[in-house]
């Protein structure tokens, strides 16, 4: 599989990364399953086979348990620790977290982040991680304190390099007044069921039309060599098999799809990621399927490529109109 390296730390990346919220069971306090650790496995290993090096994680997934389930995976082939680059993210805090009666809630505080990262650590059972992001913005931060966090969390070897997600432009441009670390990533929802990121340019200058938080993300992150991730890139599969209730505009999209599959002989899911696969920043879709047929059906975008005409086939369908 293709790479991508992050412009300031260097870190390689293959081209599509896998995200682990989907393994390790329900978001409860219960413990896994054998047929949970066995489907972990599974979606690992597959993973692994078609060239994915990139594990995305957060301390929130199944409430702690897909970072746990993952270090179990990782206690038991110790191998694999350097041969893959681990991610997660924090400052998520869900109701009830730490004493019953808390409210959701995000946390950028020095302590909150570094107790995080403490913790994935050992549910992970590393001594590192090779990247952190700030997974939701923090109304409430104060940019000195995550540079604190950060530059604690560095000096002491326990990550490599740091990034953001959900970020608009104005929120890394005020962390980055603060933070000596760069930031090298932003995680944003994108997918061809979720274009506002790319609408929002081309829809500039358009009478009656709103601006909205992604406006000039995409252009933000290229111009300062932040590399997007997608999350929820096949939008959970809506555009693969469409419901019977899925709208007019799914439907057509998810026709257009299938047809070029069919036209390509490949994947539907190999389409619509070398649909984000080709906007040039690059984009790095994080897939999320723990289906080991649908794991190695994405791994095929990596040999393909979209011409302008079929990249802008696929957007006016999504968009459900045609660009200006
Ligand atoms: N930063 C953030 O705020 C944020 C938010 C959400 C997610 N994420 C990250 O993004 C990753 C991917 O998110 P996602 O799971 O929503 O992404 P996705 O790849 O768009 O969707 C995968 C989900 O859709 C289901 N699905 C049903 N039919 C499918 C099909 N034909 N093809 C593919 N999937 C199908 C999968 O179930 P099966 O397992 O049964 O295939 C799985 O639950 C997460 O694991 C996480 O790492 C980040």
């Amino acid at each position: 599989m293709k790479t991508l390296t992050l412009s300031q730390s260097g870190i390689a990346l293959s081209a599509l990364g896998y995200g682990c919220m989907n393994i390790g069971g329900a978001w409860n306090a219960a413990t896994w399953t054998a047929a949970d650790r066995a489907q972990a496995e599974r979606a690992v290993q597959t993973a692994l086979e078609h060239g994915i090096t990139l594990f995305d994680h957060a301390d929130i997934y199944g409430r702690g348990k897909s970072e746990a389930i993952f270090g179990q995976i990782l206690k038991a082939q110790p191998h694999l620790r350097d041969q893959i680059v681990l991610q997660s993210k924090c400052g998520i805090r869900l109701a009830d977290e730490p004493t019953p009666g808390m409210p959701p809630r995000y946390d950028f505080s020095y302590d909150h982040i570094v107790a995080s990262v403490e913790a994935s650590l050992d549910r992970l059972q590393t001594d590192r991680l090779d990247i952190l992001l700030l997974h939701r913005p923090d109304p409430l931060m104060e940019p000195t304190e995550v540079a604190r966090a950060f530059d604690h969390l560095h000096t002491h070897g326990k990550v490599r390099a740091f990034g953001v997600s959900n970020h608009t432009p104005g929120q890394i441009e005020l962390l980055r007044r603060a933070v000596d670390q760069p930031l090298e990533i932003n995680q944003i929802e994108l997918s061809l069921l979720h274009v506002g990121a790319l609408s929002a340019g081309v829809d500039a200058n358009r009478r009656g039309l709103e601006y909205t938080a992604a406006d000039g993300v995409l252009e933000y992150c290229r111009l300062n060599a932040i590399l997007v991730q997608a999350w929820s890139p096949l939008a959970g599969g809506r555009l693969s098999a469409p419901a019977e209730t899925a709208s007019v505009v799914e439907r057509a999209t998810a026709g257009l799809i299938s047809a070029l599959a069919s036209a390509k002989a490949c994947s539907v899911e190999a389409v619509q990621l070398a649909w984000l696969m080709r906007y040039p920043g690059p984009v790095q879709p994080i897939i999320g399927t723990t289906n080991p047929q649908r794991i190695a059906a994405c791994a095929e975008a990596d040999q393909l490529t979209l011409t302008r005409e079929e990249w802008y086939q696929l957007f006016n369908a999504a968009r459900g109109v045609n660009i200006p």
